[in-house]
C-alpha cells in the first residue's frame, strides 16, 4: 500500500470549537490582533508550536497512573533513565522541566563573559541563556540554508569550515562547548547529517572542546537521515540515534517535542565533575537529582515517549504529514522554505504579501489573516519576533505552522493547506500592523497591535 496513514487508532477525543469569521474578528481584535492573547478555545487548529502539545499513548497514560511519586529515587526515574541509556548510551542523566532549564544550568556552568558558544542555528532560549551568562551565541548554518528554495537534503548542517576557523579566531580556551542543534528549528526545523555531526566532531577534536547536541527533535534528525543519507539507509532509527549520541558529549533536550510529552526536559553530561556540578545547581532551582522539577508520572511518561517516538511507523507517518501539508501549499503557489522541515511548515511572509512593508509585519498580518479565515493559529518568527533592535536581524519574514505530533489528522492538515490558498487568493486585502505598546525582550509574547 502506498498511502501512509496515521499508525494509531483514537480512543480519546478532545472537541474542537468551530466558529465564525464574525466570532473570530471580534476574538482576535479583543486579542489586540496577536495570537499569544487568544484564549485557546476559539482557536480551532493549534499549529503555534510543536512543543508540548503531543497527544500521549494509552500506554503513556497507563504509565502516568503508574508514576512513582517518591521524592527520591522513584522507579519511575530509574526507568526513565534505563531507556536513556539504552537509547543514548548516556549515564548521567538529568530531568529538568523543559529544555531552557537545562540550557539555563549548563551556560551557567560553563558560559560567562569572553565565552563564545557556536551551534549551527541557536534556538531562542539557548541564546537567551547564553547572553545571559554574558557569553555570545553564534550561528554557523552552511549557505545553503539562508536560500528557500534551494532543496538541500541535509540544510540544517552546520559551516565546518566557518566552526574551525571561528574556534582559532576567538581562542579555544574562549570556546566552552560547541553546540549542533537536531533538527535545526531556526532554519525550518531542518535536519543535520551524521557525516556533518562527524566533520564537526572532528573538528572539536583538533581543538579539544565538547561537542554538545541541542536534542529536541534528535529522532525525526534521525529519520531524515535514514531517508537520505546512502551509508545510512540499511541503519535502524535506534543504531541512528545511538550513532548521533555516541558523537557527543552532553545534551540538553526539551521532551516536549519528540519526547511526546506535555512537559520535562533533559541534561546529560559526560564529563563527571561537571555533572556533579549541574546535579548542585538542579537542587537549587529545580528539585532533586531524581525528579528535576517534574513529577514522577511524568519521567514515566517521558521513558515510554522516548520508545515510542523511535517507531518507524510513526515517524514515517510524522515526517510524511510534514511534507504532505509543504506539498499542497506549494501546489497553491505559496512560497515556504524547502524542503519541507521535520515539525513544521515555514511560510515565507514577504513573498505572500509583498505589499505590506517588514516595518508593518507582513508575517503577523498572514498570522492574523489565517485565524481570521479559518480559526487556525500560527506564530510570526520575523521582525516582531527579531524584537526592535536585533543583534542578528531576520534575512526572512516567516510564519511557521507548527505541527503537533499525533493531535491532527490528515483531513485537519487539507483543512489547514485551504485556508492557506483561500487567503494567498485574496493576499492583497491583507493589511499591515503597527505595535502599541510591547516589552523590551520577547515581545512577540505579549505585543498589542493595531490593523492599519
Ligand atoms: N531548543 C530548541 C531547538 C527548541 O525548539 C526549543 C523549544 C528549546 C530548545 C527550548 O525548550 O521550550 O522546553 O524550554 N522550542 C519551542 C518551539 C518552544 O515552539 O519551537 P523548552
Amino acid at each position: 500500500m502506498r498511502t501512509i496513514i496515521e499508525p494509531f487508532r483514537i480512543k480519546s477525543v478532545e472537541p474542537i470549537r468551530m466558529t465564525t469569521p464574525a466570532q473570530r474578528a471580534k476574538f482576535l481584535a479583543d486579542a489586540h490582533f496577536n495570537p499569544f492573547l487568544l484564549h485557546a478555545d476559539s482557536v480551532l487548529i493549534d499549529l503555534l508550536t510543536d512543543s508540548g502539545a503531543s497527544a500521549m499513548s494509552s500506554e503513556q497514560w497507563a504509565g502516568i497512573m503508574r508514576g512513582d511519586e517518591s521524592y527520591a529515587g522513584s522507579q519511575s526515574y530509574w526507568r526513565l533513565k534505563q531507556t536513556l541509556l539504552e537509547m543514548t548510551g548516556f549515564e548521567n542523566i538529568l530531568p529538568t522541566h523543559q529544555g531552557r532549564a537545562s540550557e539555563r544550568i549548563l551556560f551557567d556552568l560553563v558560559g560567562g563573559p569572553t565565552k563564545v558558544v557556536p551551534n549551527n542555528a541557536h534556538f531562542d532560549t539557548t541564546r537567551a541563556n547564553i547572553e545571559h551568562s554574558g557569553a555570545k551565541a553564534i550561528n554557523l548554518p552552511i549557505p545553503e540554508a539562508a536560500v528557500p528554495s534551494n532543496r538541500h537534503p541535509f540544510k540544517g548542517n552546520m559551516d565546518v569550515e566557518a566552526l574551525d576557523r571561528l574556534i582559532t579566531q576567538v581562542g579555544r580556551e574562549n570556546v566552552p562547548l560547541v553546540m549542533v542543534t537536531v533538527t535545526n528549528n531556526t532554519s525550518g526545523g531542518q535536519p543535520v547529517s551524521l557525516a556533518n555531526m562527524r566533520a564537526v566532531r572532528k573538528v572539536c577534536d583538533k581543538h579539544g572542546l565538547p561537542l554538545y547536541l541541542d536534542a529536541c527533535r534528535f529522532a525525526e534528525n534521525a529519520w531524515f537521515i535514514k531517508q537520505r543519507e546512502p551509508e545510512c539507509a540499511s541503519m535502524s532509527v535506534r543504531q541512528i540515534v545511538r550513532a548521533m549520541f555516541d558523537l557527543a558529549d552532553g545534551a540538553s533536550i526539551s521532551a516536549k517535542k519528540d519526547g511526546l510529552v506535555n512537559i520535562g526536559g533533559l541534561l546529560m553530561i559526560k564529563d563527571p565533575a561537571l555533572f556533579q556540578r549541574a546535579c548542585n545547581l538542579l537542587i537549587l532551582t529545580e528539585g532533586f537529582v531524581t525528579y528535576g522539577g517534574l513529577a514522577g508520572r511524568d519521567l514515566e511518561a517521558m521513558a515510554q515517549g522516548y520508545k515510542e517516538v523511535l517507531e518507524e511507523d510513526y515517524l514515517s507517518y510524522r515526517i510524511r504529514s510534514v511534507e504532505y501539508l509543504g506539498e499542497k501549499l506549494l501546489a497553491s503557489g505559496i512560497k515556504i522554505i524547502e524542503p519541507p522541515g521535520g515539525h513544521a511548515i515555514y511560510i515565507d511572509a514577504g513573498h505572500f504579501c509583498p505589499h505590506i512593508p517588514k516595518a508593518q509585519f507582513p508575517g503577523q498580518s498572514v498570522v492574523c489573516g489565517l485565524y481570521r479565515i479559518a480559526g487556525i493559529r500560527s506564530c510570526e518568527i520575523g521582525s516582531v519576533m527579531a524584537g526592535p533592535n536585533p543583534t542578528n536581524p531576520p534575512t526572512m519574514e516567516l510564519v511557521r505552522l507548527a505541527l503537533p505530533r499525533r493531535a491532527y489528522t490528515q483531513s485537519h492538515f487539507d483543512y489547514v493547506a485551504e485556508a492557506c490558498a483561500e487567503l494567498f487568493a485574496k493576499r492583497s486585502e491583507l493589511r499591515g500592523l503597527r505595535i502599541v505598546e510591547a516589552p523590551d525582550v520577547l515581545r512577540h509574547f505579549t505585543a498589542k497591535f493595531a490593523e492599519l
